[in-house]
């Protein structure tokens, strides 16, 4: 079970335009600053996209994470650019992001989600219950293609999303 910061995580999906440009400042910081996986900025398509999710961690007034995610179709979402501000990692950020992506995506129909994952963060995605397929090229590196089902995570994930105290979901 991931632990408890000190004051809590509240995830929820960006509605306004400061909450977008904090989402994004993050991505900035860790993808492109910290991680040069992207020059200038990290933004893609799927940034453009209607049916798009941009998700903000918070622990107080400070956004100190972020995850994205969409449908691909059939069921299926993408979850990406999942980012914790180095000074506030392994202080239970990352892990109520990714369950946050996991409930919505299930609470909004969707019954299988992707992802495409850095192999150091393998391990980290097995504890949250993900499933880890080939090795595969994305964004010009090596990543491990995850899954993770959604059907029985709609309800068990919402439970435990909303059992944090101060983590609402959103949206
Ligand atoms: C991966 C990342 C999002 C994790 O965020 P975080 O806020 O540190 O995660 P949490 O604090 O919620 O970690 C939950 C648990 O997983 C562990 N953990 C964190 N990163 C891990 C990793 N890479 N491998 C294995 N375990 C990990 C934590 O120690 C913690 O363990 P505990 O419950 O026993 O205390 C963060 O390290 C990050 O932003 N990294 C840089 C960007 C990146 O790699 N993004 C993901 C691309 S696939």
């Amino acid at each position: 079970m991931t632990r408890s910061v000190a004051r809590p995580v509240v995830c929820a999906i960006a509605t306004d335009e400061a909450e977008r440009a904090a989402h994004h400042r993050v991505r900035r910081t860790v993808f492109v600053d910290e991680q040069g996986i992207f020059a200038g900025d990290d933004l893609d398509s799927h940034d453009a996209r209607d049916d798009v999710l941009h998700v903000v961690a918070r622990v107080g007034e400070e956004v100190v994470g972020t995850v994205r995610l969409f449908p691909l179709g059939d069921g299926v979402w993408q979850g990406d650019r999942l980012a914790v501000l180095a000074a506030a990692r392994t202080a239970g950020a990352g892990g109520p992001l990714v369950r946050f992506a996991v409930a919505t995506a299930a609470a909004r129909g969707g019954r299988r989600m992707v992802a495409h994952v850095q192999p150091a963060n393998r391990r980290f995605f097995e504890r949250l219950g993900w499933t880890a397929g080939g090795t595969e090229e994305y964004a010009g590196r090596p990543h491990v293609f995850m899954t993770i089902e959604l059907v029985r995570r709609a309800r068990d994930d919402q439970t435990a999303v909303l059992d944090e105290p101060g983590t609402q979901l959103g949206g």
